[in-house]
């Protein structure tokens, strides 16, 4: 059996039975029993172990094995199926159907758990996962009480899924029927979020790399953001998602989540208490969020049709299945929020999530103050107002940057913006996971470190609630406001520039691929304009150069069109998706020769003329690229 190296210095998990209520949903096969199949493959389960899943459908113990025999070839997330391990696993899974409003089938399920447990010999450890939708929580919960779950004994703990209610009355009403039945050491609520290396590794970077932790304060931080964003749009989950909004769906807990990992104090120890007590901490020193900040500090938006990534066609929000088609819901939010204390305070945390956007990645940036008077007099790349940069690339890249100075080769003392990135596919080799795997993991060994406790979730809830109340009463921006494939709203970037700052847009090769100018780009290339991009929103009307003026950036089309116009007004040409603009001036020191503007939203990205200049220098096949459309235009206009 092979073991990653991850796993090999790992013990098993305690022994135990786990019990799934709602094992014949998705859940089960999409996750919870891959993330079984991988803890088996490494080693981390124990021989005394079993699995009992309850479903509504009907069907028998060698039923469900052959639905999850199938199921696996599917959603293993390890390429082949270790048939070895999984002949193991699935000669300890059981079933029993049952509909959840009939006491006798709770019975029955007591009486197999019991029995299996004997069987494999882990009585005294069971785990009960509520795979099911929160309105059955209450039903279940009384159930199981009925037949016996909760005073079962041995250890005993009850895993709940998100969403842990939908504003905070209703979170604290689920908690106290939870809590009526299980005490809070007993709940483990998952959020998947904490499932993932690299947010663990926020953990990790902090406690253990002390060299940052003389920075980690507003003194030496302007500001953080953290961004999910997603390109898929609300697919087959219309129903659900057209009640919820991204609020509630993302930012409600796996954005402060996250908030939490970055910001809280350091904790005494890695003590499950101690490190939970330190994420609630600084919950609640968030500043309560007033309605004029929801005017002035909240984004929403909804996504309208537009182009996927892939260039495939994208329909709007409100014409996915099962969605109202006037509904008001938002599938983007940008929220700035603040903490008082006396480490952050005055810095904000901007937040930000959507669905159907231009790119899939989650990155947290933290934003460094430049620090003008250690720089010996030397003006950083990029401007003088250059503070370093530290990303934490969430997703799909896995990784930490810097972007820092670098003296570039030559005989000249000049500076270049670099970076110096951990690739966790170069320093680990670990195999593709669920993220499920150490939460399971975790559970069987009564770890509740990776788990939110109550006061976490209410804390959540009240930092959102004015947000959903104030958005809830006031009319919404007029929806659609931003186009599916897009950037989101206009007003998100607003919202950093009224504070004198910008989204830090982690641009990757994927997306600097799809214009076409950079498709063929060698890597080099591609590694050196990624940190030196700016992106621009920019609504239908706006002006982005103007004929006759002296300034120096250059500017590439992702989306949208624009119209170039002569000083007469005449029109001279329309500019799509790949096209750039703006080159001439930079190149040749001209005032810019024609007007551009949007004639509709556009999504851009703008080259400050030094690194383009610079760019150009130093690869000269793209200059030469340049230069040769530059002068066709040039002539073309000129002739
Ligand atoms: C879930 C949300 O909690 O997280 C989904 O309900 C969202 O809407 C998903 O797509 C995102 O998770 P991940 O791991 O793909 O970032």
């Amino acid at each position: 059996m092979s073991r990653s190296a991850a796993a090999s210095t790992t013990e098993p998990a305690a022994p135990g039975v786990l019990v799934i209520l709602g094992a014949s949903g998705d859940l089960t096969k999409r996750l919870l029993v891959p993330a079984l199949q991988n803890l088996a493959c490494d080693g981390l389960l124990p021989e005394q172990f079993a699995v009992v899943g309850m479903g509504r459908d009907e069907m028998t113990t060698e039923d469900f094995r052959k639905r999850q025999r199938a199921d696996i070839r599917t959603f293993g997330t390890r390429g082949s199926v270790d048939e070895e391990r999984w002949a193991w696993l699935e000669s300890r899974l059981h079933y029993i159907a049952g509909d959840f409003d009939d006491a006798g089938a709770f019975t029955r399920l007591r009486a197999l758990v019991d029995e299996v447990g004997r069987e494999v010999g882990a009585t005294g450890n069971t785990l009960l996962y509520l795979a099911i939708s929160p309105d059955f929580f209450a039903l279940v919960n009384r159930q199981l009480d009925s037949a016996g779950f909760t005073r079962l004994p041995g250890t005993k703990r009850i895993i709940v899924e998100k969403p842990f209610g939908r504003d905070l009355a209703s979170a604290r009403l689920l908690n106290q029927s939870l809590l009526a039945h299980w005490p809070e050491e007993e709940i483990y609520r998952i959020d998947h979020y904490l499932g993932k290396e690299t947010v663990q590794n926020l953990l990790a970077f902090r406690l253990a790399n002390g060299m940052f932790a003389p920075l980690w304060n507003a003194r030496h931080i302007d500001h953080i953001q953290i961004s999910a964003t997603e390109t898929v749009g609300v697919e087959t989950r219309g129903g659900y998602y057209d009640r919820t909004g991204v609020v509630r769906d993302m930012i409600q807990n796996h954005l402060m989540q996250m908030m939490a990992y970055v910001c809280m104090e350091p904790p005494e120890s890695l003590d499950p208490a101690a490190v939970r007590d330190a994420k609630s901490q600084l919950l609640a020193c968030v500043r309560m969020v007033t309605a004029d900040d929801v005017a002035c500090a909240c984004v929403r938006g909804q996504y309208g049709a537009g182009v996927k990534a892939d260039g495939s066609p994208a329909v709007a929000y409100r014409e996915e299945p099962a969605v109202d088609p006037r509904s008001n819901t938002e599938t983007y939010a940008a929220i700035r929020l603040h903490l008082d204390n006396d480490r952050w305070r005055g810095m904000p945390v901007y937040l930000r999530s959507g669905k159907s956007l231009w790119k899939r990645g989650t990155e947290i940036v933290v934003q460094f103050r430049p620090d003008t008077a250690a720089t010996g007099g030397l003006e950083p790349a990029g401007g003088a107002a250059q503070g370093n940069l530290l990303v934490f690339h969430i997703q799909p890249f896995q990784g930490v940057e810097i972007r820092m100075q670098a003296k570039r080769p030559g005989p000249t003392f000049t500076l270049q913006r670099a970076g110096m990135r951990f690739d966790y596919a170069d320093a680990f080799d670990a195999a593709r996971g669920t993220g499920y795997e150490v939460l399971l993991y975790s559970a069987f060994n009564g770890d509740p470190t990776l788990f939110s406790r109550t006061d976490f979730v209410e804390t959540a809830w009240e930092i959102v609630q004015p947000v959903l109340d104030a958005w809830a009463h006031t009319q919404p921006p007029d929806y659609p406001n931003y186009a599916a494939g897009g950037w989101g709203p206009r007003a998100a970037s607003d919202l950093l520039a009224r504070d004198g700052r910008h989204w830090h847009e982690i641009l990757n090769r994927d997306v600097l691929a799809r214009t076409p100018f950079f498709a063929e780009a060698p890597g080099l290339v591609l590694n050196n304009l990624l940190p030196a991009f700016r992106p621009l929103a920019a609504a239908a009307g706006n002006e982005i150069v103007t004929a006759g003026a002296h300034d120096d950036e250059m500017y590439f089309v992702c989306r949208g069109e624009l119209e170039a116009l002569a000083a007469d007004g005449a029109r001279l040409g329309v500019l799509r998706e790949g096209d750039f603009f703006g080159e001439m001036a930079v190149l040749f020191d001209q005032p810019r020769a024609a007007t551009v503007r949007a004639t509709s939203e556009c999504d851009l990205l703008v080259l400050d003329g030094d690194e383009f200049r610079r760019i150009v220098n130093d690869f000269p096949a793209v200059a030469a690229e340049f230069r040769r459309l530059a002068e066709g235009r040039r002539g073309g206009r000129e002739g």
